[in-house]
């Protein structure tokens, strides 16, 4: 265990941060290196330490982050350092409650300034836990049913094949996730994972976002920018939202694609960065595509492993493994002492939609943790919406509730999942299973097709 003051050091993939690494790493600090954001929020929840250094190119995309800290690491000082500093920012990082603002590179006298004013040059009180480490990679996804195991079985396959994967599902089922898990688990994972989400970026920011800009390249360009492809270099560029790209940047993207090489705006010398590209989508792209919005040839090239990120409603099976993952999470975020939640409340979650999927979830619980009060979650604490639901437990349908009900949906879905029971039973020997619910075996694959248990295309 260490004794030396914790430091979380949270690099975006600006080229100039490994010098400040080397020079911090010579300080009398244990480090913690995140990549992202989303990394320190996790380790920030499950962890303590003395002070946040961030070490950005700009805050543009930080912004929120700040104003969070506050909430997630009340007592803890941070400190903003910037390889593009501007006025504007360092009113923001300060308002926020920075120590200080640095711009890149640092003086090693202005960085031993920062860090006292932060109180942790000099040997300060012991953490006394040790860090504990963030899960990554599949281990950072919870889920047990068949479904969520052919995912993983499909990451584990894919993710050291160079292919572009195009992950496709609904809002809040982890894509996002998925698209992380693609990264860690394969030999890129030791490189950098950049994420950009294509409908959060304005169409001409978003250019220079991906491929950089030279010096004068525009008004604003008072300095060369590496745009995320090169910063991604060794590692993985994730595509968010890819249907939002303009039809401009998908004829750029397609290129970049096929040939690995770019330009920055405004250059003429030719970029090349060895990144593996994971794009996601909640849209049909197909429609997109028949639509006229979305170009055929970008489809196919982005499409050539389709991962389906299932929505919850067909998975319930995980529900009480996610139910207790976050239950548990949010007893440590929220120093609460809760031991979970009562039966009927489970079973409420069984048969509820989830529209919003595991997002939904997540936030649900969330709010039920901080507001309820007693030690374990009753039905009182489930909100208006979950109640207001048709609620009834399938299995248990005999009456014609009073509001009436979906014929078609219920029916469905209780198809399916006898259907489902019947494959896992039988190890998915489709054989075995349509004997089992004593149909022949071409009606099982087709209702196997069409509650998309397999694909539309595959053989009988
Ligand atoms: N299987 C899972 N296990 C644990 N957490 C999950 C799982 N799936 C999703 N989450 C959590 O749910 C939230 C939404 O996940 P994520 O951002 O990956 O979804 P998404 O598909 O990208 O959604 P959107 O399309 O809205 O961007 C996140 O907080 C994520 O950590
Ligand atoms: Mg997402």
């Amino acid at each position: 265990m260490t004794h030396n003051p914790l430091l979380l050091l949270l690099l975006d993939s600006s080229n100039r941060s490994s010098e400040l690494v080397k020079v911090l790493q010579k300080k009398d600090l244990t480090l913690e290196v995140v990549r992202s954001e989303a990394e320190a929020r996790r380790w920030l929840e499950e962890n303590q330490c003395q002070a946040i250094f961030l070490a950005v190119s700009s805050l543009q995309f930080q912004g929120s982050f700040l104003g969070d800290l506050q909430n997630i690491a009340a007592s803890v000082a941070f400190i903003v350092a910037a390889s593009e500093p501007s006025v504007n920012d360092a009113v923001i990082a300060l308002q926020a409650g920075a120590v200080d603002y640095l711009e890149m590179p640092v003086s090693e006298n202005r960085l031993d300034s920062a860090l006292d004013k932060a109180g942790v040059r000099r040997r300060i009180a012991p953490v006394n836990q040790p860090p504990a480490k963030i899960e990554k990679g599949c281990a950072a996804i919870i889920g047990n049913s068949s479904v969520m195991r052919q995912v993983f079985s499909l990451i584990k396959k894919v993710c050291d094949a160079e292919t572009t994967v195009l992950v496709r599902g609904e809002s809040g089922t982890g894509k996002e996730l998925i698209a992380q898990a693609l990264h860690y688990e394969g030999v890129r994972g030791a490189g950098p994972f950049v994420p950009v989400n294509c409908g959060a970026i304005p169409g001409e920011l978003l250019e220079s976002e991906l491929f950089g800009h030279e010096k004068g390249a525009f008004t604003h360009a008072i300095r060369t920018r590496l745009g995320r492809f090169e910063l991604a270099n060794g590692g993985t560029v994730f595509l968010d939202e890819i249907s939002e790209m303009s039809p401009m940047l998908q004829v750029k993207l397609l290129r970049v694609l096929q040939e690995k090489e770019f330009e920055r705006i405004g250059g003429t010398k030719t970029i090349r960065s060895d990144f593996r590209v994971v794009a996601a989508t909640n849209r049909d792209l197909e429609q997109e595509v028949q639509a006229g919005r979305f170009r055929e040839d970008l489809y196919y090239r982005l499409n050539v492993i389709p991962i389906e990120a299932p929505p919850l409603r067909d998975r319930r099976q995980d529900i009480p493994l996610l139910v207790e993952h976050f239950v548990a999470r949010f007893n440590r975020l929220r120093k609460k002492k809760i031991k979970g939640v009562a039966e009927e409340v489970m079973v409420r979650f069984t048969c509820y939609t989830w529209p919003g999927n595991v997002r939904e979830l997540e936030n649900m619980l969330e709010r039920m943790v901080i507001l309820t009060g007693g030690e374990v979650l009753s039905v009182a604490d489930l909100p208006e919406r979950l109640l207001a639901a048709g609620t009834i437990p399938i299995e248990q349908v005999e009456e014609l509730p009073g509001q009436g009900f979906f014929l078609n949906e219920v029916v469905a879905d209780f198809e399916k999942r006898l259907i489902l029971q019947a494959l896992e039973q039988t190890d998915w020997v489709k054989n075995r299973a349509a004997k089992l619910l004593n149909v022949n075996r071409t009606t099982l694959i087709e209702k196997m097709k069409r509650f998309k248990l397999i694909s539309s295309s595959a053989e009988a």
